[in-house]
């Protein structure tokens, strides 16, 4: 089945602005807090996108940090806005760093597009320093028995695969990590779901525009709800 990349569409970066998730900063900032980090530290941002979280560490906390995406061109704006910044054209299946060499490392709302979760965890694992923080905020659903519809749409979005807690909690601890922290914060996906509302009409037009096309907005849309979307923070130690 085909898919197609609904963050490399116009509508979708008009819609999100700077950075391409729920919520912006706030959990970013949240997260630095908890885990302490500082400008010694190293620090990688998984699905880096167009570098808005990468900009944000670099003014507003002194951090260097590095930059993994797939996407040519999404890492070509984030090119234009950190020359000085490394970042790799990839996937985080296979992360092209040495081993124990990150004290962070960020995938906000990157995981649940991954092709496979246990592989990026696994590399993950392989990348961080001993007591290296894995910090994750994404979609998750609350009613999970409805995962496997959505599963089964062509469309590339976060909502498609969104995670069953539960099971990527256990996932950590098999690959070693120790779950330090998990919250709800599904209220900031309930602001940006409203905001697509009055912006689209329906979220049946934004999936439709999104996604050009590649799949009936309102069969998505209702494949989502009956999943009952949810977002969270959860934060992992090596
Ligand atoms: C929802 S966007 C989030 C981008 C950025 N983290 C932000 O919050 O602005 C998801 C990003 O994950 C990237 N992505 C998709 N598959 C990936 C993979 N296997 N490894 C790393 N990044 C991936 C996409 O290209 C996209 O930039």
């Amino acid at each position: 089945m085909g898919s197609c990349n609904a963050y490399e569409s116009s509508s979708m970066q008009n819609l999100l602005g700077e950075t391409l998730r729920p919520g912006g900063f706030k959990l970013t900032e949240i997260a630095l807090k908890y885990c302490g980090i500082s400008e010694t530290d190293k620090v990688l941002d998984l699905g880096c996108g167009r570098g808005a979280t990468l900009r944000y560490l670099s003014e507003n906390h002194g951090i260097s940090a590095a930059g993994i995406d797939p996407s040519e061109m999404l890492l070509a704006d984030a090119r234009t806005e950190l020359p000085e910044a490394e970042l790799v054209l990839g996937r985080a299946e296979a992360l092209p760093f040495e081993s124990n060499r990150f004290d962070c490392v960020f995938a906000e709302c990157t995981l649940s597009l991954m092709e496979s979760t246990d592989e990026a965890i696994n590399q993950t694992h392989r990348v961080l320093k001993p007591n290296g923080w894995f910090i994750i905020s994404d979609v998750y659903a609350k009613n999970p028995q409805a995962l496997p519809e959505l599963r089964e749409s062509a469309v590339n979005s976060c909502m498609r695969g969104m995670h069953e807690l539960p099971v990527l909690e256990e996932k950590l601890r098999g690959a070693g990590f120790s779950v330090a922290l998990t919250e709800d914060y599904s209220e900031f996906l309930k602001e940006l779901l409203v905001k697509i509302g009055f912006s689209y009409g329906s979220m049946s037009s934004f999936w439709n525009l999104s996604t050009d096309n590649c799949v009936d907005g309102g069969d998505f849309d209702f494949k989502l709800k009956q999943c009952k979307p949810g977002y969270f923070l959860l934060i992992a130690r090596k």
